[in-house]
């Protein structure tokens, strides 16, 4: 009856079944992954965000592929602030698509480039959601590593190594999730040069390139002229508004790839015209929302990075890794057990609630995965029981 792309395990794994049962004896859980800015505690202008719905125009329909012009010209002034290699680049409303999520955006740019089984390579570690992303439209994924050291680097040999026949994109996150790692001017430039070179796209998550923490962005691939790309962003990150449901796509490259994607683009975007009205209308407003709510989140996200080095002074068996950008920090700790193992322990005895390595494809056991967006209370509480309890095994 159903496509073996649907086939999924759907019983719950130990972990999910631990957190459930947790939930369910409804004693406190202290939330170390809590990432949904919405219910972060943050200050958002609600009167500014709900008048910004309110536009008269949003009484008309007057479709557009790529999405209304007044909306794509509020995304084209948002990267026309933005300083990528020390100067301002401009991005044109032309080149720009707008989808409802950037899960959709992925949907349109595999559904472009990929026949079924061709491949995409995309970062290890990295966001979970791709496997599923990539199954839905038939596509492969093949992983090329990070490695850490002092800093998360592209293992560009082993990339390299990955490109078959079917080999259609590379796929960066920059800065990654959840390794907060930024890819770096000479990184972008040389996939972009192999992208050429190999007649391979480049897609760029660039969903958290506004979140400097510890490193500053140097690089965007909407600013790509090199190989055909594609840089994907949105307000559900940007405005820290997920549930408003918008996001676009960025298309550069040489002319004529550029102008072939446009075109392709503007039919696979005509069939859904999935992005209603009412959000077109109020983007450039939301959009001006992150003057308001980044140096919120970058202080709380500054603030737990302090609070957690300041506990770690005197741990013996954890460590923290650089973060150069992003709502993530990952903890190398002793992979004495499992890491799904270690995060059902930290749940059961103690009520805290971390994300082991392994759901984000790290290669090997010893890493845990904390949101640096979690309020600072809760913060402080649950990593004070994580580091007391791994030090204490020593
Ligand atoms: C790397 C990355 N890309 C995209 C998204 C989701 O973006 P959207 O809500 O626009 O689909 C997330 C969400 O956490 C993410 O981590």
């Amino acid at each position: 009856m159903f496509a073996r792309r649907t086939g999924w395990k759907l019983t719950e794994n130990r972990y999910s079944a631990a957190l459930h049962k947790a939930r369910a004896q409804g004693g406190r859980l202290i939330d170390l992954t809590a990432s949904n800015p919405t219910h972060g505690n943050f200050d958002f202008d609600s009167a500014a965000i709900l008048s910004a719905l309110t536009h008269r125009e949003s009484l008309n329909y007057d479709p557009d592929p790529q999405g209304l012009l007044s909306a794509r010209n509020a995304v084209a002034g948002y990267y026309n602030t933005k300083k990528v290699r020390g100067t301002t680049h401009a991005a044109s409303p032309e080149q720009i698509f707008l989808t409802t999520s950037t899960s959709e955006g992925y949907s349109y740019l595999f559904r472009l480039l990929c026949d079924p089984g061709d491949e995409v390579l995309v970062a290890r570690p990295s966001y979970p959601l791709f496997e599923f992303l990539a199954e839905m439209q038939d596509v492969q994924l093949r992983c090329y590593e990070l490695f850490y050291d002092h800093g998360w680097h592209i293992d560009f040999g082993g990339l390299e190594g990955l490109i078959t026949q079917r080999t259609r994109a590379v796929l960066v996150v920059n800065p990654n999730n959840p390794t907060g790692s930024f890819v770096r001017c000479q990184e972008l430039d040389q996939i972009a040069a192999l992208c050429r070179k190999q007649t391979l796209a480049l897609i760029s998550d660039e969903v958290f390139l506004d979140y400097e923490i510890e490193g500053a962005s140097e690089a965007s691939a909407a600013f790509s002229n090199e190989c055909l790309s594609f840089a994907l962003s949105g307000l559900s990150k940007i405005s820290c508004l997920p549930q408003m449901k918008l996001a676009w796509i960025v298309v550069n490259g040489p002319a004529e790839l550029r102008d072939q994607a446009h075109a392709r683009l503007q039919i696979i975007a005509d069939t859904y015209l999935s992005v209603n009205a009412p959000i077109q209308h109020a983007l450039p407003l939301l959009l001006d929302q992150r003057f308001n709510v980044q140096p919120q989140l970058v202080r709380r996200v500054r603030n737990n990075l302090a609070l957690l080095d300041k506990r770690l002074e005197s741990a013996r068996a954890i460590r923290r890794l650089v973060v150069d950008g992003g709502w993530y920090a990952v903890l190398r700790v002793p992979a004495r057990q499992s890491d799904e193992d270690l995060a059902i322990e930290l749940i059961q005895r103690f009520g805290v609630i971390v994300h082991p390595g392994h759901f984000y494809d790290f290669p090997q056991d010893g890493y845990i995965v904390v949101s640096l967006i979690t309020p600072d209370e809760e913060f402080r509480e649950g990593a004070n029981v994580v580091i007391g309890f791994l030090d204490g095994l020593l």
